[in-house]
């Protein structure tokens, strides 16, 4: 039985979750507007990830018999100065979402809750591979240096994943 301190916190990274993917929603829709379709199919894709860390979570509270409370997602809507900006701002954003999942694995250290932390093991690896993924995009976008040709070979081969 999880205690509520745990099932505090899950259900709060739920909200995170669901508010991860609507503001990379709002990224897709800001690179939709600038035609770069690629970028905006890349955080399309994110968007549903994180859909699915949320709902990860959902089953693991509900199998185990603990209650779900689905809050109110929070306003995503930014308004980017340049086409660096969303990508500067997904790797801070993973770095934050990384704090969060940790504080619930020390919650579940300090409550010997071995389960919680096993099941919280996937998400540390998932952090991992998340924020390695954004600090390369931002990387790769900031080796074009303003060269179009490469920004137009960017966006095609992120609209491949
Ligand atoms: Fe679910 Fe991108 O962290």
């Amino acid at each position: 039985m999880l205690n509520k301190k745990i099932t505090d916190l899950l259900n709060d990274q739920i909200n995170k979750e669901l508010y991860s993917a609507y503001l990379y929603l709002d990224m897709s829709t800001f690179y939709l507007g600038k035609h770069l379709y690629g970028f905006a199919s890349w955080f399309k894709k994110q968007a549903v990830e994180e859909t699915e860390h949320a709902d990860k979570m959902i089953s693991y509270l509900a199998q185990e018999g603990a209650p779900v409370e689905l809050k109110d997602v929070a306003h995503a809507g930014k308004s980017y100065k340049d086409l660096k900006e969303p990508l500067a701002f997904q790797l801070e954003h993973e770095m934050y979402v990384t704090s969060l999942i940790n504080k619930i694995y020390d919650a579940a250290d300090e409550a010997n809750d071995r389960r919680t932390a096993h099941f919280l093991d996937w998400f540390i690896d998932e952090q991992t591979e998340e924020e390695k993924t954004a600090a390369m995009l931002l990387e790769k976008f900031n080796l074009l240096a303003g060269d179009n040709r490469g920004l137009y070979e960017l966006d095609a081969e992120l609209g491949k994943r």
